[in-house]
């Protein structure tokens, strides 16, 4: 297995380092280990079709800021240099156009490359046109960190929950605005909390696609696509960020025992983001930068689930869980 990381960030990283930790459980399990021939970066990159030291990866980046001595213009180009069987595209969300996650994606399927992705913005545009053209070259699409980053919603539909009539899912599909709404319980203001957590790399410098409700609506358009065949993208969903809850609201909702959260909706009719009032005690009122959802489906009933929606090691845990199905796929 030979794989071409696009994007060496936080999650591109993570997963590298994930790569190296497991090399023994994929030898046992395939009898090989994986090999990354090619990674890049913004502006450099570095292939090598016998396998990159996955770890100096890591410590070049770190020392220089540059994973790669090379610089390129035409990402596609160097994708062509080297044979590789999937790409891992972890390189920055762009929820207007899809950005060049979305060329690299395209370019891979084309190729006749399986494709392994956390990048919402892709999806969320084009998901109609990248499972075609996944499925017309005979290649996996896989993208388990797109939603809820560790916690593992789309795999638990698709797999432990197939052949159920899945109704619903509602839930906590963003951690930043989940962290600002726990502190506004406890009655910071909006600014106060938002700032906290921008000073704890929760949030953007730039956090209007957290705090208006794109990156939750990217979600649900992503679990409405693949969860229940829709063919939905951005503008079918209803959105209504955090940016308008005042403290009179949260205090309202605490003397009747609620919190306040930002919940993520998917429905046969409804497709939607918006803060809703969740009785305290509730499993959807979680804290912190936490991330939950409650399925229903006609069988199992409400299943709810709970986990980190972000970071680099939580994120490469879903890759790694993609990975495995893809591997898993090939030993067949
Ligand atoms: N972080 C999380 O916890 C998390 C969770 C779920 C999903 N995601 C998604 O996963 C993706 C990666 O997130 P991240 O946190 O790793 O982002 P990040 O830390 O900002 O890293 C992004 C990486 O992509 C590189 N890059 C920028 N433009 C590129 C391009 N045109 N082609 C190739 N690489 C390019 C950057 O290069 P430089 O290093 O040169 O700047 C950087 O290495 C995003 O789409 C994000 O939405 C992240």
């Amino acid at each position: 297995m030979k794989v071409f990381i696009a994007g060496f960030g936080t999650v591109g990283q993570g997963v590298t380092e994930v790569i190296a930790s497991r090399e023994e459980f994929f030898n046992k399990r395939y009898g090989q280990s994986i090999k990354i021939v090619g990674v890049m970066d913004s502006s450099t990159y570095v292939t090598d079709s016998g396998g990159l030291d996955p770890l100096k990866l890591v410590s070049v980046k770190k020392e220089t800021g540059k994973v790669g001595k090379e610089k390129y213009t035409d990402a596609l180009k160097i994708l062509d240099s080297v044979d590789y069987d999937t790409l891992i595209e972890v390189s920055p969300t762009d929820y207007k156009t899809g950005g060049q996650g979305l060329k690299n994606i395209i370019h891979a399927l084309e190729t006749k490359k399986d494709v392994i992705t956390t990048n919402k913005g892709p999806l969320a545009i084009k998901f109609g046109e990248l499972i075609a053209l996944a499925k017309k070259n005979k290649c996996k699409l896989k993208f388990e960190g797109t939603v809820a980053g560790a916690m593992p919603i789309i795999n638990l539909c698709h797999d432990n929950l197939i052949g159920e009539n899945i109704q619903s899912i509602r839930g906590i599909l963003n951690g930043t605005c989940n962290y600002i709404l726990s502190k506004m319980d406890n009655g910071q203001p909006f600014d106060q909390a938002l700032k906290e957590a921008q000073q704890l790399g929760y949030a953007e410098t730039d956090p209007s696609g957290d705090v208006e409700g794109y990156d939750s609506a990217c979600k649900v358009v992503i679990l409405a696509n693949s969860v229940f065949d829709r063919n939905v993208t951005l503008s079918d969903v209803s959105i209504t960020g955090i940016t308008g809850i005042t403290e009179e609201a949260v205090s309202l909702a605490k003397s009747r025992d609620m919190v306040i959260r930002l919940i993520g909706e998917v429905g046969e009719e409804k497709l939607e983001v918006a803060p809703r009032l969740v009785p305290k005690g509730h499993p959807l009122a979680v804290s912190g930068t936490l991330n939950a959802a409650q399925i229903r489906s006609d069988l199992a009933g409400p299943i709810t689930i709970s986990g980190r929606g972000a970071g680099r090691m939580e994120t490469a845990s879903a890759v790694l869980s993609d990975l495995i199905s893809v591997m898993d796929d090939r030993k067949e």
